[in-house]
């Protein structure tokens, strides 16, 4: 027993403890001793450690590290922030770690937001999902990259699932951190594009593919209410549009048109546009304008008059551009689709003619788009007046505009056009019909029908070639479809329309399933090959004859239109099919790209096509005898803000 007290003693760690504190100490027989490492979140030589300095690693944390002896910390993420408040202890656990903050928000959230101080999408140390696109954006706020599911996937961005018919829903649904996430739940028509995921009868079902919406045991097909449970069909003014669900059931309104959306359709309403004036007194019975002024005195007031200065009772616009025959001079030094007369800058191709501070000088001439009197290339916010151009975070972008670039409510991280505050979502909601052939008996004309908040389009009739016409207007842009075809009945051709400038001037994505010979061989032979093909419509004529056979041949044809790329493998899209479009263009540098997906593969790829031509314009959908096509998951975004904006990386297909 003595002995081994004697022993204790002598034991030189015993002895002096000369480890630090909870480092292992072993002695020799011969009084010597060694310690072991330092414990976990220190670094040294066993008697002596020192804390390791966990927030020296980079990225740990998006707000500020906090290091403690031992361990560290991060500080909860910023407001409006939700996410992760990691701690830890050790450089090992730091370089495992990563802050991960999400915007919050509610609808529509495609895109999940991280934020981190530097470029996490090329070190690869992002949160995206393996199959989701990283975009590092830098927009000086704390969010800076995104992530987006790839083309045949859909989800949050950090998770993302199969979506086979490309309507941004998964096939499944997916475990998202955040609940209800908008593109987490499972496709309740998994094989048919239904972005807006319509389910009356809510039997989970989607109504694009459930033969009857309403349960009301007609078949939608031969329901006059397919949405509205109605087993009588009742159908007093024989319109096609059963008593239940018609805004005039007792005027013939088979398109159901309601201006002001109220619920009363136009062919019962005294006063269509909601404005207080009836419309047998209203001089723009169609377009809310309370006081009524008519300048020129035509009887057309100036809200709706497309040549507010002229006397033009008639109002003809022979090209479709929205501005009258009579003031119409087409004449456009720039070819940004504006003449120079209502150009607001006439030499500088600007087809958005956004326009910020209203000065009737466009953004894209004035050296000081806000009149802050801070000239462009110095104001911390371009967009937004601020004389003071305070900076409370010292980040380079003012107080006025963080996180909002051009003020318009809408956060950057969800603004299609972030630095255009006229466009805030895309939205086909009101669009305007072209139509390409329009004296033409050939074909009836197409018949549009709109959906889901203006993100979805169903083109039902077999007609003559139209158009439907979003009215935002860009310069570079991407835009993105989902296209599908859903009858085997024909073979023709559907696809879209960008930088229309007018119904003689604008380009068109067209896609023939089969090569076919116009059966109209007058005024000029047609022959359409199968495939995609990008062509520039510059017409001397404008709509008709000799413009639709020119559209429908795949080549070129005198002062009509010339084909820039066609697919030389003319793959053909097959019947009831789901296909992702995808098209960049750039005016600047008149670049042009179209890829279209099947699923996730790379069916057709233009690469690089050049054309200066046109310089922008609006939007569109493009048919052309074909039937039942639908056009889902609309989505487009400004692009030419990169060179506007430091620190934002170029997206896909960016030159
Ligand atoms: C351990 O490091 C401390 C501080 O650097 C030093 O004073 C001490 O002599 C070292 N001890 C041994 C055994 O190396
Ligand atoms: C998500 O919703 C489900 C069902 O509504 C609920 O049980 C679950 O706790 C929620 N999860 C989170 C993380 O809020
Ligand atoms: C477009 O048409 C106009 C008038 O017909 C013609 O002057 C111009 O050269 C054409 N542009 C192109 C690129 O074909
Ligand atoms: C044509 O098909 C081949 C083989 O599938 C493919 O590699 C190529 O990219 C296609 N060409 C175009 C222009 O899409």
């Amino acid at each position: 027993m003595l002995i081994h007290l004697l022993c204790l003693f002598s034991d030189p760690c015993l002895l002096l403890t000369p480890c630090f504190p909870g480092v292992r100490c072993t002695s020799g027989s011969d009084g010597s001793w060694q310690c072991g490492e330092c414990p976990v979140g220190s670094h040294g030589n066993g008697t002596h450690c020192e804390d390791d300095n966990e927030c020296d690693v980079k990225g740990v944390c998006v707000t500020a590290c906090v290091n403690t002896d031992p361990g560290f910390y991060c500080l909860p993420c910023p407001p409006r922030y939700k996410g992760t408040q990691p701690f830890g202890l050790g450089l090992k656990e730091a370089q495992r770690t990563r802050q991960v903050c999400f915007l919050f928000f509610t609808s529509m959230n495609v895109l999940s937001w991280v934020c981190t101080p530097y470029n996490p999408c090329k070190d690869n140390t992002h949160a995206c999902h393996k199959h989701a696109d990283c975009f590092y954006l830098g927009l000086a706020s704390e969010v800076l990259y995104k992530c987006v599911c790839a083309v045949g996937f859909a989800g949050d961005g950090f998770l993302c699932g199969e979506d086979a018919d490309l309507d941004g829903w998964p096939n499944s649904g997916l475990t998202c951190k955040r609940n209800g996430t908008y593109h987490c739940q499972m496709d309740n028509c998994p094989s048919v594009p239904n972005s807006g995921q319509e389910d009356l009868d809510v039997d989970g079902q989607g109504d694009a593919c459930d033969p009857d919406d309403d349960n009301d045991d007609i078949v939608d097909e031969r329901d006059n209410c397919p949405l509205v449970y109605n087993p009588r069909q009742f159908d007093t003014d024989r319109d096609g549009v059963g008593d239940r669900c018609d805004n005039c059931p007792f005027d013939s309104n088979s398109l159901q048109t309601d201006t002001d959306g109220d619920g009363e359709g136009d062919a019962c309403s005294v006063d269509m546009d909601g404005d207080g004036v009836p419309n047998d007194r209203d001089n723009c019975a169609l377009v809310y304008n309370t006081e009524q002024r008519d300048t020129d005195l035509d009887g057309v007031g100036d809200q709706c008059d497309n040549c507010p200065l002229l006397h033009n009772p008639r109002q003809s616009d022979s090209d479709n551009d929205l501005v009258g025959d009579l003031c119409d001079d087409n004449e456009d030094i720039d070819e940004d689709g504006q003449q120079n007369s209502r150009d607001n800058c006439p030499y500088v191709a600007n087809s958005n003619q956004a326009d910020h501070d209203g000065d009737g000088k466009g953004d894209a001439c004035d050296h000081d788009d806000d009149n802050d009197g801070v000239p462009d290339d110095r104001d911390n916010c371009r967009l937004v007046a601020n004389p003071k151009q305070s900076d409370a975070d010292g980040d380079g972008s003012g107080d006025a505009c963080f996180d909002d670039f051009d003020n318009d409510n809408i956060p950057d991280a969800l603004d299609p056009c972030p630095l255009n505050r006229d466009i805030k979502s895309t939205d086909f909601r009101k669009f305007q019909v072209v139509l390409l052939d329009p004296k033409g008996t050939a074909q009836s004309d197409p018949l549009w029908v709109i959906r889901s908040q203006g993100t979805e389009l169903l083109q039902s009739a077999n007609s003559d070639p139209g158009i439907a016409l979003g009215y935002d207007k860009f310069n570079a842009v991407d835009f993105s479809v989902t296209f599908y075809v859903n009858t085997n009945r024909d073979d023709d051709y559907a696809g879209i329309v960008f930088a229309y400038q007018s119904s003689r001037r604008f380009y068109v994505v067209m896609w023939k399933q089969v090569s076919q010979a116009y059966w109209e061989k007058k005024p000029s032979k047609a022959f359409g090959t199968a495939g995609v093909s990008i062509k520039l419509v510059n017409s001397s004529t404008g709509p008709g004859e000799y413009l639709r056979n020119a559209l429908w041949h795949t080549g070129n044809t005198r002062n009509q239109v010339r084909t820039l790329w066609h697919d030389p493998n003319k793959t053909g899209w097959k019947d009831y099919t789901a296909y992702r479009m995808h098209l960049i263009h750039r005016p600047k540098t008149g670049f042009i790209r179209v890829v279209v997906y099947e699923g996730r593969e790379i069916l057709s790829d233009s690469g690089a096509v050049y054309d200066h031509t046109l310089a922008g314009g609006r939007l569109g959908m493009f048919v052309f005898s074909q039937e039942h096509v639908l056009f889902s998951d609309l989505r487009y975004e400004c692009r030419d803000s990169e060179d506007m904006r430091k620190g934002r990386q170029p997206a896909f297909g960016d030159v």
